[in-house]
């Protein structure tokens, strides 16, 4: 039998500095035997270089439409909008499966090519949870986001320009150094600090050197009691981390926001849930995303109170690429190591099962059956 193989490919999405595999991983993964092409990408936070040392054989960028088709394929984000049919096997984020704009489209190139797409959002283990997520640096990166605004609005600025950082403690020294060396001293509440974003949270407010009393870390116990919460109006910092799963009441609202007057602490809320758009989102003070050129917004409570913003960046994560990388790598080692059994090995069976429903859905809605 030939050697189990995967194909990293490059990422074309814009300021998309992620691997689906690392240097690490694809050295374990040779270890045990795999073969592992990588596609040169400059864009790609770890060196061509890298990978070379490891053990894997570069081939050039963006070719993975010649591999052989029984050659596996790995990536991160979606592909480049195309018609072209896909006789190959992804894996990847393709973000089709909950009927997103164009998702029918997405699927009709592997109906038409007879490829096969595991996409890695719906990789879950025993219990139903994830195999991998980027949760932690989400939350890492969104409160590192957080303290910065709080630097830039005591210099009585809206916070610029946020761009990738080779790695975590370059980005703590960066936080440090805009409040002045430490900081020490800000009040900040994470909602959610039980799960992957939050405990990224909590983690960057120690790194930078909040007290432990200062860091309020509050899950469903202490929201139990319903919103809105008084509490967020007297910190500096909130960060929202929550999985929302149903209809609750508001965490915050602009009325007690305006209400607080110009007492309030509240100076920024980090939503890294992001759920701008959902009609049950708890914190419905705005109604944008905002991007890495312009963080936040503002939320209108009055020009006699103090200034309030809104970072609600979705893609928080490509801030730290090298780490959020590893650790999404580490976590999906495991089952890739499980993939040349796919047939059998439960987390692919049942991804290809999902697929293969997504798929038919698909094919009837563009009119291919
Ligand atoms: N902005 C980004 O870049 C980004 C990146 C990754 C994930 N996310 C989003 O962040 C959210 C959280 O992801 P995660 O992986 O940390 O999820 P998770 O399941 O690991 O953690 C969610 C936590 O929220 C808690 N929770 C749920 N409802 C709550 C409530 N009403 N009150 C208090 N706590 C509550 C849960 O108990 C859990 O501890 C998801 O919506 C995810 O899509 C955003």
């Amino acid at each position: 039998m030939s050697k189990p193989t995967l194909w990293l490919r490059c990422e074309k999405k814009e300021f998309e500095r992620r691997a689906a595999l690392t240097p690490t991983t694809a050295k374990k993964l040779i270890e045990a035997g795999f073969d592992i092409f990588v596609e040169k990408d400059e864009q790609r936070i770890f060196d061509d270089s890298e990978y070379e040392a490891a053990g894997c054989k570069l081939v050039e960028n963006n070719t993975w439409a010649s591999a052989p088709k029984d050659v596996p394929i790995i990536g991160l984000k979606e592909l480049p909008v195309s018609d072209e049919p896909l006789p190959h096997t992804h894996i990847q984020f393709a973000h089709c499966y909950k009927k997103q704009g164009g998702w029918s489209q997405v699927l009709a190139r592997f109906y038409k090519g007879g490829g096969t797409l595991y996409d890695l959002e719906f990789l879950n283990d025993e219990n139903g949870r994830r195999v991998a997520a980027f949760g932690f640096h989400a939350g890492f990166a969104g409160a590192a986001a957080g303290a910065l605004a709080v630097a830039a609005r005591r210099q009585g600025k809206d916070l610029g320009l946020l761009t990738p950082y080779p790695n975590e403690a370059a980005m703590v020294d960066d936080v440090k150094k805009s409040l002045g060396g430490s900081g020490k001293g800000l009040k900040a509440l994470v909602i959610g600090a039980l799960g992957r974003c939050g405990r990224g949270a909590v983690d960057l407010f120690r790194k930078i050197g909040l007290e432990e009393n200062d860091i309020l870390k509050w899950d469903m116990a202490e929201t139990a009691k319903g919103g809105p919460f008084p509490e967020i109006l007297d910190v500096d910092i909130f960060v929202n981390c929550i999985y929302l799963s149903s209809q609750i009441p508001s965490f915050i609202t602009k009325e007690t926001a305006i209400a607080a007057g110009k007492d309030r602490r509240l100076s920024v809320v980090v939503d890294v849930s992001c759920d701008t758009t959902n009609p049950y989102n708890p914190i419905p003070i705005y109604n944008i995303n905002t991007t890495f050129d312009k963080p936040t917004v503002a939320v209108d409570v009055g020009a006699e109170n103090p200034p309030l913003s809104v970072i609600s960046i979705d893609h928080l994560p490509t801030l730290l690429p090298r780490e959020a990388s590893e650790q999404f790598s580490g976590d999906l080692l495991p089952s890739l190591l499980e993939f040349p059994q796919r047939s059998t090995a439960r987390v692919w069976v049942e991804a290809e099962k999902l697929f293969k429903e997504k798929l038919a859905e698909a094919a009837e809605a563009e009119g291919l059956v």
